[in-house]
């Protein structure tokens, strides 16, 4: 046997004492008296008695167990040059004092907190002292524009926002306060007030009386004791996408995600206490609040804060030289990523100026990793690279390979194994499971393990509709893809209309929204259609209204702008063609799948429903197939 079967053994023989045990490795004020109460929530609860503080587990309980000055967030920003190491104790004073400016401004347990931030480390530092009150982080990513951030306002209802005056991308100063200010115009709920850290780049402008700067308020801030938490209270809301244009609010609580997490580290990416480990992510995604700010911290470890890009700042070897430079153990990002420095440095010549003798092991999660970028980069590096498959609503790995358990043998294109505590199968429409290597639904058999969202925000119904009511018994992932004989798990793309871009999860349905509300578009199609840096790329098909004149490119641009202005460059919607009529079947249902077969140069059947098969002609020829 294994050490991974005799971990899945384990956690299926005896989950209480599984979860238990992996709970032991934190501090509580409160211990758990028992893992999971079956008898609250959706699923059951975790560790529903236990009382802690994920702040105090992140910060002070290393300063008291003596790690008070090993680095415990090191900043590297090629695009500024500046570089910063904050010590656990520096952390735990920064993060108590901001704490305790909070507190004097109102901000309680409970309350919500929206950071609106780039890559620095006050982000982490807003997040973790909104932990340490018990208030409820929801960050926002910034590469979202003002109607999204207003959507995410009105949904969550902050007490505070905490900005910044600018994020910079390469070439580009953004200037987030105007964003900002936009944003909470159009939000129905304002804030008590706004904190802005602001940056030499560009200084934001003040309304007297809501807004205060955070330098100062951070430096006169009255340091702020952990407040107790409940296990099941609210650590964070994060916001992603869903099938319509109201993001679904991602609810984490406290106590399961700091058990799973700090159990992750061990055990998936082999890391203990002083190790320097890099999540090459923004803190606006999951996988940034997870692996750059909460799980290291939690371990020990030193956690990488990188403001930059795997190429342009300044080129391809930027990743190389901070693996080198910082003594990085382990690397997880995204294969978009890899792919991009392929591109730019194909030899990896500038992968071989660095001595990456300390990087023991490439992760790869966010989109699937094609195998042909995996074997590259185990090839260049000389290194396991391990694709992990997992979802923002989940918090960490369904299915991994474990380095705690001594890794598997490669599987390029494979998702690797579940992690003990998921209980993965592949279903098909009616629910029963399919043969192992044939492909269906995948969904995890309840209750969902510790660390994943117990609910959504003020949509505890929209909850149960998009992921435990077509399988009852089963958190339905939306994605669909197979178990293998071995129990291999191969991801092959979602049932629903998100796509990936870069990484980055997007709604086609909410680009849609805003394609339709362009006043001469009747109707409209997006669809995600093959990208070889990006995977995918969001492509939009649009009729125009009866009578709407207009010159095809023109419309063409306009709605790209629209896009990015209503939901932000981060869409990466570059392409939008008018097209005559779009395929539908019979009962008026718009062929997607079809659309995307066709644009990526793909045979396909012609759907027996379709309505008028000559369209998919019409359509081939708009978009020179
Ligand atoms: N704030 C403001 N704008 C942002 C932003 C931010 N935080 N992040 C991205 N953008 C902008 C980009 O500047 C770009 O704008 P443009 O259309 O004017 O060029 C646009 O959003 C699209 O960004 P992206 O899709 O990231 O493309 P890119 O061309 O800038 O970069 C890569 C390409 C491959 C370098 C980049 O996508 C990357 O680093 N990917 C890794 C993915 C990743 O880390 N994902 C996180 C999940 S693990
Ligand atoms: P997000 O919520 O942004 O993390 O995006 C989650 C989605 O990204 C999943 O539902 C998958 O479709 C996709 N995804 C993430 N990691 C992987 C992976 N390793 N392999 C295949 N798809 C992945």
């Amino acid at each position: 046997m294994t050490a991974y079967d005799a971990a899945v053994a384990q956690w299926r023989n005896d989950p209480e004492g599984y979860w238990l045990k992996a709970a032991a490795g934190l501090a509580w004020s409160r211990p758990p008296s028992r893992a999971l109460d079956a008898s609250q929530g959706l699923f059951g609860r975790w560790f529903a008695d236990g009382v802690l503080n994920t702040c105090h587990n992140a910060l002070d309980r290393h300063v008291e167990a003596g790690r008070g000055a090993q680095t415990a967030i090191l900043y590297d920003s090629p695009i500024t040059g500046a570089q910063l190491k904050i010590s656990y104790a520096e952390m735990r004073d920064r993060t108590a004092r901001l704490a305790g400016a909070l507190a004097a401004r109102g901000v309680t347990k409970g309350d919500r907190v929206i950071i609106y931030m780039p890559m620095v480390p006050e982000a982490a530092i807003a997040m973790l002292a909104c932990a340490r009150l018990g208030a409820i982080h929801s960050v926002v990513f910034g590469g979202f524009a003002a109607a999204e951030l207003a959507a995410r306002i009105t949904d969550a209802t902050p007490k505070a926002v905490i900005t910044a005056s600018c994020g910079l991308e390469p070439g580009r100063v953004i200037a987030y306060k105007p964003l900002l200010d936009a944003a909470i115009g159009m939000s129905a709920h304002k804030p008590d007030f706004c904190l802005v850290l602001q940056r030499p780049q560009a200084e934001a402008a003040m309304t007297a009386g809501r807004d205060f700067d955070y330098a100062a308020e951070e430096a006169a801030g009255a340091p702020h004791a952990c407040v107790d938490v409940a296990a099941t209270d609210p650590l964070y809301i994060l916001y992603t996408s869903g099938t319509t244009g109201k993001p679904k609010g991602i609810v984490r609580d406290n106590g399961g995600h700091a058990v799973a997490l700090h159990h992750s580290m061990s055990m998936i990416y082999g890391m203990t206490a002083g190790d320097v480990y890099w999540a090459a992510s923004d803190v606006g995604w999951v996988v940034g609040h997870s692996y750059i700010v909460y799980a290291p911290l939690l371990a020990g470890c030193t956690s990488i804060l990188f403001e930059g890009k795997p190429v342009g700042t300044p080129d391809a070897g930027t990743f190389w030289r901070v693996c080198a430079e910082h003594g990085v153990k382990l690397l997880f990002t995204a294969p978009t990523a890899i792919r991009a420095i392929r591109k730019e440095d194909p030899e990896a010549a500038l992968m071989r100026k660095h001595d990456l003798s300390k990087l023991e092991a490439l992760y790869l999660a966010g989109e699937r990793c094609d195998p042909p970028t995996a074997l590259w980069a185990a090839e260049q590096l000389g290194i396991p690279v391990v694709d992990h498959w997992w979802q923002t609503e989940t918090g960490w790995p369904i299915t991994a390979g474990f380095r705690g358990f001594g890794l598997f043998e490669p599987r390029p294109g494979s998702g690797g194994k579940p992690t003990p505590g998921f209980d993965v199968r592949a279903l098909d429409s009616e629910g029963n499971e399919v043969p192992r290597g044939e492909n269906g639904a995948l969904v995890v058999k309840l209750p969902l393990p510790p660390g994943c969202a117990p609910t959504l925000w003020n949509a505890e119904q929209r909850y149960r509709e998009a992921y435990l009511s077509t399988f009852p018994g089963f958190y339905d992932s939306s994605d669909a893809g197979m178990v293998d004989a071995e129990g291999f798990v191969w991801v092959m793309g979602r049932t629903d209309d998100i796509i990936n871009v870069a990484g980055h999860r997007l709604s086609t349905g909410a680009m849609e929204e805003v394609l339709a509300a362009h006043p001469d578009v009747a109707e409209c199609a997006v669809v995600g259609i093959a990208d070889a840096l990006k995977g995918q790329a969001p492509l939009g098909l649009v009729v125009l209204k009866a009578g709407a004149a207009r010159d095809a490119d023109e419309v063409a641009k306009e709605l790209v702008k629209l896009v990015r202005d209503r939901i932000g460059p981060v869409a990466a919607f570059k392409e939008a063609r008018v097209v005559q009529r779009l395929p539908k079947t019979r009962s008026g249902k718009i062929l997607r799948a079809t659309i995307r077969k066709i644009a990526d140069g793909e045979t396909y059947a012609v759907p027996p429903t379709i309505d008028d098969p000559l369209i998919l002609d019409e359509i081939a020829g708009v978009l020179g197939r």
